[in-house]
């Protein structure tokens, strides 16, 4: 009897290599994302016309389409291809993009290419670089793509208005030589829509000149135009999201359960080397690209947040964060994650020897009618003239924000470093200025000549006056 006890307590020992085995961590390379993992939130994919491999040639057509956005109301949406956000459009760098766009709304209408170094005559700015585009008009963009990163379309016509009706899209070029990160990717939109409880659009110009002042964030948050869609993971197996905030106004501070996410890139491409943060602040117009680690237990369910951001008076005042995405973890075993590269690509800063300096002051006033008048150094819109800059000229502008509202300065075609910073060396073309702050950017103006833009990112903003242009010659 003895005897036989010491064999019972050896059970354990002899079952131990075999229940090891069992728990062995399996590599996230080596198992796929669960089965429909973003069936709610996968982007449209438009109908290549062009069989050539390096040209991607697509019809776009802006309309305005019939969508449930709050289930069980119908919301007049401006679309492009009647899908909210449009079309996810996707080459390679060096590809060539031909869009056959054709304006089927009741008004006129352009598409800028936001963050794409491209011709001038090609960046959509209507009675600058192109005509504006009349209802049942068409035209034909033809570029071709110069870096990768992510980027997106919108209209330069009337834009609060129609980026706030839904008429935004993704871009995401690639470089097949780019050093490879781990994870399935996920093309995110954040935006809002400015709907009442029956899905009805509120007016464009709703809130008058606290509007104007304070920039209009529409109440319902949409990730990829749904209200709560769900993504589908798996402990562990990495997924590669690529955000862009395409709202009007809205900041976007983004986070799940402070789970480190590695952020690989930003505007203009990959940075120089990944950084680790635990929450994204998203400014309008502004993109990144991270590897996301699912965290939670398999089997387990939870939110992904949007908290309010601080961009000024009474910005976060009363606002409790909002759930904006259901996270469900599949009952599958979790897997270990691989590992991310550190070192990107190498960004050789910008010589500032010979730079140029000019000081940009961000105002806000007001006009005889006592209407809100914003500008740049004072001047309203309609009122500048143009900064004269030769081809091959570097540039370092200090922004001035001494108002009460922080500003997302983005300038069109060029992408610049932001000087005064720890983070790694990376390429922008939107860049926050926070209210009474100074930023200092820098930028060299290659070989495109023509008028190009400068402006405030929260579209009410420029609408008002916060914009500003520039003409670049030989
Ligand atoms: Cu997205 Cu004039 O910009
Ligand atoms: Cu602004």
């Amino acid at each position: 009897m003895r005897n036989f006890r010491h064999l019972l307590l050896l059970i354990p020992l002899l079952l131990l290599p075999i229940s090891l085995w069992a728990q062995a961590p399996v590599s996230a390379g080596k198992v796929s994302q669960p089965a429909d993992w973003d069936k709610d939130l996968a982007l449209n994919i438009p109908k290549d016309l062009n069989p050539d491999p390096h040209i991607l040639e697509i019809n776009l057509e802006a309309v305005v389409k019939e969508m449930e956005i709050i289930p069980g109301k119908k919301t007049q949406v401006w679309t492009y291809n009647g899908y909210l956000p449009g079309p996810l459009i996707k080459l390679n760098v060096g590809d060539r993009l031909i869009v056959h766009f054709r304006n089927s709304l009741p008004e006129a209408t352009t598409i800028h290419w936001h963050g794409l170094r491209i011709p001038n005559n090609m960046d959509g700015v209507p009675d600058m670089t192109q005509p504006m585009i009349q209802p049942g008009g068409e035209f034909t963009y033809d570029f071709v793509m110069p870096d990768a990163g992510t980027f997106w379309y919108h209209p330069h016509v009337n834009s609060a208005a129609q980026v706030g009706y839904g008429l935004y899209g993704a871009i995401v070029v690639e470089d097949p030589k780019a050093p490879k990160i781990p994870g399935d990717e996920l093309v995110l939109v954040f935006s809002d829509m400015s709907l009442d409880e029956n899905g009805v659009m509120q007016a464009p110009s709703s809130g008058g000149r606290f509007g104007d002042l304070f920039g209009r964030e529409g109440p319902v948050i949409l990730v990829n135009g749904k209200v709560m869609p769900t993504l589908q993971m798996r402990k562990g197996k990495q997924q590669r999201w690529r955000v862009i905030n395409a709202s009007r106004t809205r900041y976007f501070t983004l986070r799940y359960k402070r789970s480190p996410l590695v952020i690989v890139g930003s505007d203009g491409g990959m940075a120089e080397h990944t950084h680790t943060v635990d929450e994204i602040k998203l400014v309008p117009a502004e993109r990144y690209d991270f590897v996301f680690t699912p965290p939670d237990e398999p089997g387990a369910d939870g939110k992904f947040r949007w908290y309010p951001t601080n961009r000024g008076y009474g910005s976060t005042y009363n606002r409790l964060a909002e759930d904006i995405m259901n996270m469900h973890t599949i009952n599958e075993p979790a897997v270990t994650p691989e590992p991310v590269p550190e070192q990107l690509r190498k960004i050789a800063p910008l010589d500032l020897k010979d730079a140029k300096e000019r000081t940009l002051n961000l105002t806000i006033g007001y006009d005889k009618d006592e209407n809100v008048a914003m500008g740049i150094n004072g001047v309203h819109y309609k009122d500048a003239t143009p900064y004269m800059i030769k081809v091959g000229q570097t540039e370092v502008w200090t922004i001035r924000n001494d108002t009460d509202f922080n500003h997302p300065f983005h300038l069109h075609g060029f992408f610049f470093e932001v000087l005064d910073t720890n983070l790694p060396m990376q390429w922008k073309d939107t860049v926050d200025v926070p209210q009474h702050s100074v930023v200092r950017i820098a930028m060299k103006f290659d070989d495109r000549p023509g008028m190009w833009m400068f402006h405030c990112h929260i579209l009410d903003h420029a609408e008002v006056g916060m914009m500003g242009h520039l003409h670049l010659e030989r």
